[in-house]
């Protein structure tokens, strides 16, 4: 079969090579190798870059009734930890820890904690997963939940953490007067968390809550 070149999508690095198969059951041990070789040097340059499109993309989306939107109310969350002087990977874990609210709003703790669950501590991977649930701590008129639900988790050695990240970078971070850093301040943070060598977490996000 003569396949169309000019079909292809770019590489990333016009150094690079395509594989000539189609089927991965018609590769060759040489196209794997090359594969591997050219993922590891793409993710490299383009895996904090991809996690942040995720949010930019939301940037002028409409809101349903808080007074700004989900990326606002993110920008505010990474400002409002960095102001304080946080560590670098609490700022970003802010930054993204709503980053499938809307796409996957009844597990974006579970989304926010698979995207990030590699690079950051188990700390953050758990306040990722739980935090939604500590929220309702803050909302003492919403109806339908209970605000002591956090209390399962008492005495959990994440449970002060994500109770203070709640009260401090999550349930007040919604403010259209909040003056907030762009999203190009968070940049070069995102990219450094997403350098560090991974760690294989998915035996704690298969726990359940
Ligand atoms: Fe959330
Ligand atoms: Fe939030």
């Amino acid at each position: 079969m003569t396949l169309d070149t000019s079909r292809y999508d770019r590489l990333a690095d016009p150094a690079w090579r395509y594989v000539d198969q189609i089927a991965l059951e018609d590769l060759s041990r040489a196209d794997w190798l090359l594969l591997e070789a050219q993922r590891s040097a793409y993710l490299a340059s383009q895996q904090g870059d991809q996690a942040l499109r995720l949010l930019r993309a939301s940037e002028h989306d409409p809101c349903f009734g808080y007074m700004v939107n989900n990326y606002r109310h993110s920008l505010q969350s990474a400002t409002m930890a960095l102001r304080d002087g946080r560590e670098e990977e609490d700022v970003v874990v802010a930054l993204l820890h709503d980053v499938g609210f809307i796409a996957c709003p009844l597990l974006h703790g579970d989304f926010a904690a698979t995207l990030l669950g590699a690079y950051v501590s188990e700390r953050n991977v758990w306040m990722l997963r739980h935090h939604a649930t500590f929220q309702n701590l803050h909302a003492p008129n919403l109806p339908g939940v209970n605000r002591h639900e956090r209390e399962r988790w008492r005495g959990n050695p994440h449970f002060d953490w994500t109770a203070e990240f709640v009260a401090r970078y999550d349930q007040a971070a919604s403010d259209p007067h909040y003056p907030c850093e762009p999203l190009e301040t968070f940049v070069p943070m995102v990219r450094n968390i997403f350098a560090r060598p991974p760690v294989d977490r998915r035996s704690i996000l298969k726990e359940t809550a």
